[in-house]
């Protein structure tokens, strides 16, 4: 009898960093580089990713509201989306592939709003507990990769973008907040993080990107 063949285990990667830091086109390289080895890939985003995630994204990149708002509203999202898509591609074997996650909490309502860091971190157990998250250990990404860039060269490739919504019009020292809570995440969870320097030009980022994914033996070059 032939052996069943077994599915390949379902990859979790997520993408960090301040507002300018060019992860976007990165992950869309990495979605093709995936897909031409043969690996199924779930391309997707925080907050968003479903129907109703997006409804929260759009009132939480849009409308004035206080820090705590904001951090329900993220993690609302944040549940509906890990209940409908993220858990499901895991369990079929996918690469997930996730343009921010929590940690974007940490930095940027953490960080850069000052919101308070234990609160974020009950509201990380209650909405990242798995399996099917009704209970068991916390969902996290295998990987995330973090875009490291200081916010004054950050904020000088977003002063030619498109207009800007309630974070990307933030000042300088917003950003230096925010990029002090990523780094804070990173102390606290080196081995789940890989820091790229992405001041670098573009091709020298995607070098560093597709040494992280060969090492890992993830993906073969
Ligand atoms: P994007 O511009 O990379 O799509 O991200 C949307 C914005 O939302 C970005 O400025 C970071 C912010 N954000 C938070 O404030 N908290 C979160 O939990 C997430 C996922 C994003």
């Amino acid at each position: 009898m032939n052996p069943t063949p077994t599915a390949p285990a379902g990859l979790f990667i997520s993408f960090e960093g301040i507002d300018g830091a060019g992860k976007s086109t990165h992950i869309a390289g990495l979605a093709d580089a995936f897909e031409a080895q043969g690996r199924n890939v779930t391309l997707t985003r925080e907050p968003g990713g479903t129907p109703l995630a997006e409804k929260l994204r759009a009132m939480v990149l849009n409308d004035a509201m206080d820090p705590l708002t904001e951090s329900l509203l993220v993690f609302a999202a944040r549940r509906d989306h890990l209940l409908t898509v993220i858990e499901p591609a895991l369990a079929r074997g996918d690469v997930v592939l996730c343009d921010r996650f929590t940690d974007a909490t940490f930095a940027y309502q953490g960080g850069g709003r000052g919101f308070d860091l234990a609160v974020l971190t009950t509201l990380e157990q209650w909405v990242q507990t798995t399996p099917a998250l009704k209970g068991g250990p916390l969902r996290q990404p295998d990987l995330t990769v973090w875009f490291d860039i200081a916010p004054e060269v950050a904020a000088a490739r977003l002063a030619d973008a498109r207009t800007p919504d309630r974070f990307e019009a933030q000042p300088v020292a917003f950003f230096r907040a925010v990029a002090n809570g990523y780094s804070a995440r990173a102390m606290a969870a080196p081995e789940r993080f890989a820091r790229l320097n992405a001041e670098q030009p573009r091709e020298a980022v995607w070098g560093d990107l597709l040494a992280q994914f060969d090492q890992r033996g993830w993906l073969k070059r």
